[in-house]
């Protein structure tokens, strides 16, 4: 299935002519021949997201035209008995709105997929296969409490019991109470073998004095690893790492752009110093909301399945200047309100990721009848697919409204809260 350029290569490629000069952008009618294989239950006249100027303008030989728009003669096309399709608009984005049907059409009509790739059967096909592998060899995973890395020790522990070993490192820069959670549930609830170590005085030790983003997160990477490391030696030689690696982390490591943006984001690599045989990656093949639904099969609770992204050095690049212990309790207990508000309004699962930044700026304000000189707090909110590019949020103003209400009476040391209306590009996500 040939998609815009893949439509012009594919028709080019066979003898088709492909010509410039028929620019389109945006939503176009289109209409479509329902009697093709693709297009099966999809109206005659459907809607499409286009994006080109040059056209396809005389298809190949034994090839039929199925779909139209006013300025492209050929939208679709194909050879249905060499099984070769071809859209010049894009069915993979959310502007065709029956685009998916388009490729779901192709997968079951065409190539004759089934859908038998569900996370119940992964999950139990991975837990037997991890078991296996395993035997009684010893695993050791490193856990940060977020989606990933929990729901592949999950996995693990299922597959091996205590021979996996969990070392979950508390840097002091984690959201409210989010290192107890990780305790109580894995240490406590599913009875893992669980290393958790407050290493906070050591990270904010390293940290004093920095306000330079790239130093920060270095250090913390740093740091991490040095605590991991030391950890992972009182154990001794294992056979196999864990690592929570998801599709998007194999295609980022890629070339490219994409592997220089998200280079900052990995936070210190593999330790050098941890003796093992083999890693394993059991989420190496899946989608983010993949890895959900197999935490949902392994009966993890939806509030931990359902956590946004939160970077390795955490709030380290969410205090712009000097960490302190004193600005981190103040932005834990800000960035707890607009998230619990944000719930509230029941807004949490489509906002891709919200929450709040201590700006280094203090400004007067009064409180009763005294001045105050307390700092700034921006909540930052964003709706995005991939990351790469973001909307900020409209969050309605009566959200807006408690939540500003809840964080000045709430939490002292804050006297301003700004709304971030910027959307990515030009700004990041994260503010620093
Ligand atoms: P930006 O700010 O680059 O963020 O638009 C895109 C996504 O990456 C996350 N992010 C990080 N994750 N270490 C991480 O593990 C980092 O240093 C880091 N910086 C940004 C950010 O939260 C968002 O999901």
């Amino acid at each position: 299935m040939g998609i815009c350029y893949g439509a012009q290569l594919m028709a080019h490629m066979l003898g088709g002519i492909v010509e410039a000069g028929a620019n389109e952008y945006g939503k176009v009618d289109v209409a479509v021949d329902t009697a093709s294989k693709l297009f099966e239950e999809i109206p005659s006249k459907t809607v499409c997201w286009m994006s080109h100027t040059d056209y396809i303008n005389q298809v190949p030989v034994d090839f039929k035209i199925t779909a139209k728009t006013v300025n492209c003669p050929v939208a679709a096309m194909e050879n249905a008995a060499k099984k070769l399709y071809a859209v010049q608009f894009h069915p993979e984005v959310m502007h065709t709105p029956l685009g998916a049907r388009m490729i779901r059409n192709f997968l079951y009509n065409v190539c004759g997929c089934k859908g038998e790739w569900t996370m119940s059967s992964f999950t139990k096909r991975t837990i037997k296969a991890l078991k296996e592998k395993i035997g009684d060899k010893k695993v050791l995973c490193a856990l940060s409490g977020g989606v990933d890395s929990s729901v592949a020790a999950l996995l693990l522990h299922k597959a091996c019991g205590d021979n996996l070993t969990c070392i979950f490192v508390d840097h002091g820069l984690l959201r409210k109470d989010e290192a107890k959670q990780v305790n109580e549930l894995f240490g406590g609830a599913y009875n893992i073998n669980l290393i958790s170590v407050d290493a906070s005085e050591q990270f904010l030790g390293q940290l004093r004095g920095i306000s330079d983003p790239e130093q920060k997160r270095k250090i913390i990477g740093r740091e991490f690893i040095r605590v991991f490391e030391a950890q992972a030696k009182k154990i001794g030689k294992v056979d196999f790492l864990v690592q929570g690696t998801i599709y998007p982390d194999v295609i980022e490591s890629g070339v490219g752009d994409a592997a220089l943006i998200k280079s900052h984001h990995n936070v210190g690599g593999l330790p050098d110093h941890v003796e093992f045989d083999e890693i394993i990656e059991p989420l190496r093949d899946l989608f983010k909301d993949e890895v959900r639904k197999v935490g949902l099969e392994l009966g993890m609770p939806e509030n931990m399945v359902y956590r946004q992204p939160f970077p390795g050095p955490g709030l380290g690049v969410r205090i712009i200047g000097e960490i302190t212990r004193e600005k981190i309790a103040i932005l834990q207990d800000a960035d707890a309100i607009f998230r619990e508000e944000i719930a509230n309004a029941g807004l949490d699962r489509e906002i891709g990721q919200h929450f709040a930044v201590l700006t280094d700026l203090r400004s007067v304000g009064v409180m009763g009848d005294f001045r105050t000189y307390d700092y700034t707090v921006a909540l930052r909110a964003v709706t995005t697919s991939d990351f790469m590019t973001a909307d900020w949020a409209t969050i309605p103003y009566d959200v807006l409204n408690t939540v500003s209400r809840r964080i000045v009476n709430e939490v002292k040391g804050i006297n301003r809260i700004v709304y971030d209306i910027t959307s990515k590009p030009p700004a990041t996500i994260e503010w620093l």
